[in-house]
């Protein structure tokens, strides 16, 4: 078995916001299994807002700071690059389908909260460690710094 890889503290505002992703994603669960009963279509509402409120700045500041150099590093057809803009492309249209979408709400809410749970492990165990190897210490300086002076994109 091959060590966890040490989040780069430069990285950490990005693993905060997947903190709280993951945790709306759980309200979903939550919901499903009638630990935390709520109204399926005000659930939809409450998550669309978060994902049009919050986590989009999120896939934002991914896309506009961290994408631009790793691609730089390992080309634009890395099949990690690819991979990361299918499921933010997947993820938007899943969250734009919980409000506006045809058929079952709850079979939408249960597509957007698994493709996040899913999207943010991957992230976590592959996408930003393969970008803390291939990124220079000047650049996770920069992408930090950028990071720091945007905030949080998701509130606890
Ligand atoms: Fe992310």
């Amino acid at each position: 078995m091959t060590a966890p890889v040490r989040r780069d503290p430069r990285l950490v505002p990005l693993s905060h916001d997947h903190h709280v992703a993951l945790f709306r994603a759980r309200e979903v669960v939550l919901a499903v299994d009638g630990v935390q009963p709520q109204e399926p279509e005000s659930l939809a509402r409450h998550l669309a807002a978060f994902f049009d409120g919050e986590l989009v700045q999120h896939f934002e500041a991914e896309e506009q700071h961290l994408l631009p150099p790793f691609v730089a590093h390992v080309g634009v057809d890395h099949p990690l690059v690819v991979e990361l803009m299918r499921q933010h492309a997947e993820i938007r249209t899943l969250a734009a389908a919980l409000t506006d979408g045809e058929g079952d709400v709850w079979e939408r809410l249960k597509a957007w909260s698994t493709a996040i749970t899913a999207h943010v492990r991957w992230e976590e165990r592959e996408w930003f460690n393969a970008v803390q190897e291939a990124l220079t210490e000047d650049e996770l300086t920069v992408i930090g710094e950028a990071l720091k002076r945007a905030g949080p994109s998701c509130k606890v």
